[in-house]
């Protein structure tokens, strides 16, 4: 294999610890949404799921790996602890792929061999080259990961690597599992491994670490310049707990400061060649689509992709800007694919004008899903005279969500004011063909909304969360509504936009319903907990 050190690799963990997010479980469909999307965006390697955690998670990683996984495109990779099992499949889901990789891990910290694994050092010792041994018999391509590396002894983590490597790992990926370690600390332990590790040119050192004191991608970024060539990392930083290190961040850090990255990869520091494949221009785009799709919203001072990341507020700001965009901006918001919000398309325009603009913002939809986003956008442009990019997204990112309407809403129409009780009528399609129409009332528009779809669905739920916010400025502007409910422990997510948010509000609380109604009729409920306990551990 051809172990490059001379740019950075980014491999984009967003289908797999992303997915570990609360209520950002993605179905299958969606999920191939976004492998396509981050082909497009450049990433080196994706990391499709866990395929032994459930049978959609196996299903998932095979069609990512049959359907995005060609010869040029990114490498795919799948997750697996330790365990015969556990790799057979991977490698077994895998097997579509031009270029699969089976990453493997198991815990090296004391606080996890002692209490997690009840395993001995010497135990951890021996499973290591086994496994990794037995993963390298189904691929050719074998990352390995010391779990809780960021706490581990350095001596003990130095024998493991060295013991993964001489088995076959091509890559040795270094996790702050916990999000513990400070900047200078995490560079001294990739420094400690570069020296340290008699056989470790002959692998990439990697690095995976997650958010808990806002540290990650600073830990990264130490790392870069202590050695590691490759980063893992997700879309918008989500993933378990505090979530990973965000994509977006590093590689324009990467971009803006390349004069200062260079030379740690023995380039001169005006080389204008690109420190890693990433085409940033795509950067905005997945970055919506991943939101949307997962019902994780971005903050907005949200570095890079916040909705206010290049906005100037105050009048010493404006005016600098105005003078010379320089004085206030170290980045062009064009650069990440943010165009200027212009009106691009109206209710006059074509087919094919919708189907260029889409090209141009990075969609390549099918013929039946370009039917149905142009039906959506006529819609729209008949109630909001002119519609932008952002629109754009909005309307096609919704038409893109795949979950199965098993219950459909027909009808809702509220009534409410300062002297009215708030009241809703819903009329929906049940998955068994009936047309249901009920009523109720709430302590304001949008619970009276809720209160009357529970009565048709009738699944008990919690909701946990309702954000709606508009798509651009104007006060005929599209709103865009994110819930999350829980039901059993288990968060569900649904989204929706329309130039109505009493709508949007009925739409994104019924597509919540129908992902929770898909998971019980499947039985993954409980599939889905056991995941979350077993991936819990990770
Ligand atoms: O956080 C972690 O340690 C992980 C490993 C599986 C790489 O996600
Ligand atoms: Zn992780």
């Amino acid at each position: 294999m051809n172990i490059e050190k001379d740019r950075i690799i980014i491999f984009d963990t967003t289908l797999r610890d992303g997915e570990q997010s609360p209520g950002a479980t993605l179905n299958i469909d969606e999920k191939l949404t976004i492998a396509r999307a981050l082909a497009r965006l450049g990433v080196d390697v994706i990391e499709a799921g866990f395929p032994r955690a459930s049978k959609g998670d196996f299903a998932a990683v095979e069609k990512i790996a049959a359907e995005v996984g060609s010869e040029d495109g990114p490498t795919i990779c799948g997750l697996a602890r330790a365990t015969k099992e556990d790799i057979r499949q991977a490698g077994a889901a895998l097997k579509p792929a031009a270029k699969g990789r089976i990453h493997t891990f198991i815990a090296t910290s004391d606080i996890h061999l002692e209490h997690k694994l009840r395993k001995s050092r010497q135990e951890v010792l021996a499973i290591v080259p086994e496994m990794v041994g037995y993963a390298k018999s189904l691929v050719h391509d074998v990352e390995f990961s010391p779990e809780d590396a960021g706490r581990s002894d350095p001596e003990f983590l130095y024998q493991v690597l060295e013991a993964a490597i001489a088995a076959g790992a091509t890559t040795v990926n270094i996790p702050d599992t916990v999000g513990y370690t400070t900047p200078a600390e995490f560079g001294k332990i990739i420094r400690g491994i570069k020296e340290n590790v008699p056989n470790i040119d002959q692998a990439i050192i990697s690095v995976h670490g997650h958010n808990d004191l806002g540290l990650a991608v600073a830990n990264f970024l130490s790392a870069v310049e202590n050695g590691a060539r490759q980063l893992e990392c997700t879309i918008n930083g989500i993933g378990e707990r505090a979530g990973n290190a965000a994509l977006e961040e590093l590689v324009m850090a990467l971009y803006v400061r390349r004069s200062y990255y260079n030379p740690f990869l023995g380039r001169s520091a005006d080389s204008t060649e690109p420190l890693c494949n990433i085409d940033t221009t795509q950067i905005h785009n997945t970055s919506r689509l991943v939101s949307n799709l997962t019902g994780m919203l971005v903050q907005p001072n949200k570095a890079i992709v916040g909705a206010n990341a290049f906005a100037h507020e105050s009048g010493i700001h404006q005016d600098g800007v105005l003078k010379n965009r320089l004085t206030y901006e170290i980045m062009d918001a064009q650069s990440i694919g943010l165009t200027e919000n212009l009106i691009v398309l109206g209710k006059h325009s074509g087919r094919h004008a919708f189907r260029d603009r889409l090209e141009t913002l990075g969609y390549n939809l099918s013929e039946i899903e370009l039917n149905k986003a142009f039906l959506r956008f006529k819609d729209v442009a008949d109630k909001k005279k002119e519609i932008s990019d952002l629109d754009l997204q909005a309307i096609v990112n919704d038409e893109l969500q795949q979950v199965p309407e098993a219950y459909r809403l027909e009808l809702v129409q509220v009534s409410c004011g300062d002297h009215a009780r708030p009241t809703a009528t819903v009329t929906i399609l049940t998955p068994d063909g009936q047309e249901l129409t009920d009523a109720a009332i709430g302590t304001g528009p949008v619970d009276a909304i809720y209160e009357a779809i529970n009565r048709v669905v009738n699944i008990p739920n919690e909701l946990i969360e309702y954000s709606v916010k508009s798509v651009t400025e104007g006060i005929d502007a599209m709103g865009e509504v994110t819930i999350r409910l829980r039901h059993e422990g288990v968060t569900y997510s649904g989204h929706a936009a329309n130039t109505d948010i009493i709508v949007a509000s009925a739409r994104a609380y019924l597509g919540a319903l129908n992902r929770l109604y898909g998971a019980l009729q499947q039985g993954d409920q409980a599939v889905h907990a056991a995941a979350a306990a077993a991936t819990n551990a990770i």
